[in-house]
């Protein structure tokens, strides 16, 4: 998809979310929040849910998780403008509740769809929730700042997942605030990764060759599926890494 025909897909889906009514969460909030960002980007971040100011405002990650946010990226030379960042639910849990599994699942195919019509090289899940849906049973304190194939169809088939800690986290918590610094440090790499194995998964598809290059693709997707995927040298790549 060309970027226009991509940002009219997020528009579409901006408008059902506003006005959706498929689970309890729509009762309680004041706006739904659909998720804003670069049509043209090739890294999505997805929180949990938006809490008070995201509800007052409709926009993803604007109170003080979303200011960590903004410097966890800035320490890695991006802005909120060069990526999309959206989450698993688009309404808010009353009082930030935990969101609940019928809410996430009703909620699901927006996400899916945000992804489709992106086709990012890299997902970056927020939190414990965000990386459920990418990665059921691994636990955050484990997986964050790693990489791998998501273990469900996230949407987009050459993506690949890398997992950290929510930002509301790292605020409560000096040591998950490094953590979060030594992840995000790790994003270009993730990013480099991604994009190798999008141009391995789709080599240019010849009169002839068809077979070839679906071995060529299982064989990468075999591989990327059986065990995170090492990151090596995270340091320096952010000079070499611009996103477009
Ligand atoms: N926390 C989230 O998970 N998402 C937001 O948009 C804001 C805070
Ligand atoms: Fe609809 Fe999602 Fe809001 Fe529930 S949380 S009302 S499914 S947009």
């Amino acid at each position: 998809m060309i970027e226009a025909e991509r940002q009219r897909a997020l528009d579409a889906i901006g408008s059902e979310v506003a006005a959706c009514t498929r689970c309890r969460l729509h009762e309680t909030r004041t706006r739904s929040v659909p998720g804003e960002g670069s049509a043209a980007t090739e890294v999505v971040f997805v929180g949990e849910g938006p809490g008070f100011n995201e509800d007052r405002q409709g926009r993803p990650f604007v109170g003080r998780a979303g200011g960590l946010l903004s410097k966890l990226l800035d320490t890695i030379g991006w802005t909120r403008e060069d990526v999309f960042i959206t989450n698993v639910v688009k309404c808010r849990p009353p009082d930030n509740r935990d969101p609940e599994a019928d809410e996430i699942a009703a909620c699901a195919p927006y996400l899916t769809r945000q992804i489709q019509a992106l086709d990012p090289a890299l997902i970056v899940t927020l939190g414990r929730f965000s990386m459920a849906r990418f990665n059921p049973g691994a636990r955050i304190g484990q997986v964050h700042g790693t990489l791998r194939a998501p273990n469900v169809d996230s949407g987009a088939p050459n993506a690949l997942a890398y997992f950290m800690y929510h930002p509301a986290a790292a605020l409560r918590d000096p040591s998950v605030e490094a953590a979060s610094m030594r992840d995000m440090a790790g994003v270009p790499a993730a990013l480099l990764e991604a994009r190798k194995m999008r141009s391995a998964s789709s080599p240019p598809v010849l009169a002839g060759d068809a077979p070839a290059a679906d071995a060529t693709a299982e064989a990468v997707n075999e591989s990327v599926a059986a065990q995170s995927i090492e990151l090596t040298s995270q340091t320096d790549l952010t000079d070499q890494l611009t996103l477009f």
